[in-house]
């Protein structure tokens, strides 16, 4: 069986991709610090797959500790790395954490992969690369724009260490994965997004105010140049996402050739903030408490994918809804509420 290694792999991305790799007959093993995560995640999963997952509580940072990984765990067929901080906001007020973990985990492992043998590197990117496009569809040449925060300049200038480690390693293969907006939970309502503090994102908000942990949604502006004055994202289901990147590796098994590609990662769809709060209500039966505020600063008006290349060259393609996403994040909050 090809063994994975995906760092991250107890988050909220880096667990649905665990189960996918299981399902397409992968062994992952899990790297992560739980910085921010949960260990029972881990249980989760094992659940869920019937498999035992092999776990190293390890900092990405630290180099001793995830090269013993890679030696106790070698031959590796690959890499896929989630491990990394992601709130724009905590970004602006400690840029240097993020330069530190984001950028010093990258090279880290880049470092490692020639000198154990591993090739293959799938990354986590994000449409943040785009900044406020001038046209609201992108696709993956769309320029990238100087980033508006120090967490989409990690994204950045990552993308740019795998594209240089790239060219000059013959045998590397690597997918920047960009991704837009990632929703939902799993349908087993066995693993799922969980939140640090107050949640920055605008599902787990609503999941959270739907479950009375919080007392009200702010939805932040609703004067944009768009139909119902909301911003417009590309909301893209988690399960469909975690996909991608077994699609990811299949494709780079396909190939002896050195490559490196990016992916834009989304459905092709683009919803208002208020289109998704009405599709809740809809879908779970349930009114939430809810205030029209204003803007949040940063925040673009529109952006969605123009996933096409993903398709030809991935064959990957969203199959699930937005209705489904809603659904599975709303029964993972009532799971939550439950069993946690
Ligand atoms: N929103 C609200 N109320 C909330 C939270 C969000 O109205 O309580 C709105 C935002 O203003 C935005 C939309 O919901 O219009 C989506 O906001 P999110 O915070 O859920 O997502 P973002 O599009 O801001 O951010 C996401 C990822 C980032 C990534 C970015 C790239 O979370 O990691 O896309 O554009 F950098």
């Amino acid at each position: 069986m090809k063994k994975v290694i995906v760092t991250g792999g107890a988050g909220f991305i880096g667990s649905h991709t665990v189960v996918e790799l299981i399902n397409a007959g992968y062994e992952p093993i899990i790297v992560d610090n739980f910085s921010n995560s949960d260990e029972r995640i881990v249980k989760q999963l094992e659940q869920l797959t019937e498999t035992s997952i092999d776990v190293y509580n390890v900092d990405c940072k630290n180099i001793q500790q995830l090269s013993k990984a890679l030696i106790l765990e070698g031959p590796i067929h690959g890499i896929i790395h989630f491990a990394a901080y992601k709130a724009v906001g905590e970004s602006v007020e400690f840029p240097t954490k993020y330069y530190d973990n984001n950028v010093g985990s990258l090279i880290n492992i880049l470092k490692l992969m020639p000198e154990n043998d591993v090739h293959n590197i799938v990354f986590s990117s994000s449409c943040t690369v785009y900044g406020e496009p001038e046209t609201t569809i992108v696709d993956e040449n769309t320029p990238r724009v100087e980033a508006i925060s120090p967490y989409g300049n990690t994204k950045r200038i990552c993308e740019d260490m795998i594209m240089d480690a790239a060219k000059a390693r013959k045998k590397m293969k690597a997918a920047i994965l960009r991704y837009f907006n990632p929703i939902g939970a799993h349908p087993s309502s066995m693993i799922g997004e969980l939140p640090h503090g107050v949640p920055n994102n605008l599902v787990p908000y609503i999941t959270q105010t739907a479950a009375g942990k919080r007392e009200q949604l702010s939805i932040f502006g609703n004067d944009y140049p768009t139909e119902d004055g909301t911003c417009i994202r590309d909301y893209i289901h988690v399960v469909d996402l975690a996909k991608a990147h077994v699609d990811a590796l299949k494709w780079m098994s396909s190939t002896d050739e050195n490559q490196c590609e990016v992916f834009n990662i989304g459905t092709g769809k683009g919803s208002s903030v208020q289109n998704l709060v009405d599709t809740f209500e809809r879908v779970n039966g349930i009114k939430i408490n809810k205030k029209v505020v204003a803007r949040r600063p940063g925040d673009i008006t529109a952006i969605y994918a123009n996933a096409d290349k993903a398709k030809e060259v991935l064959g990957w393609s969203a199959k699930l809804t937005m209705e489904d996403a809603l659904r599975d994040a709303w029964n993972w909050q009532q799971y939550l509420a439950n069993n946690w």
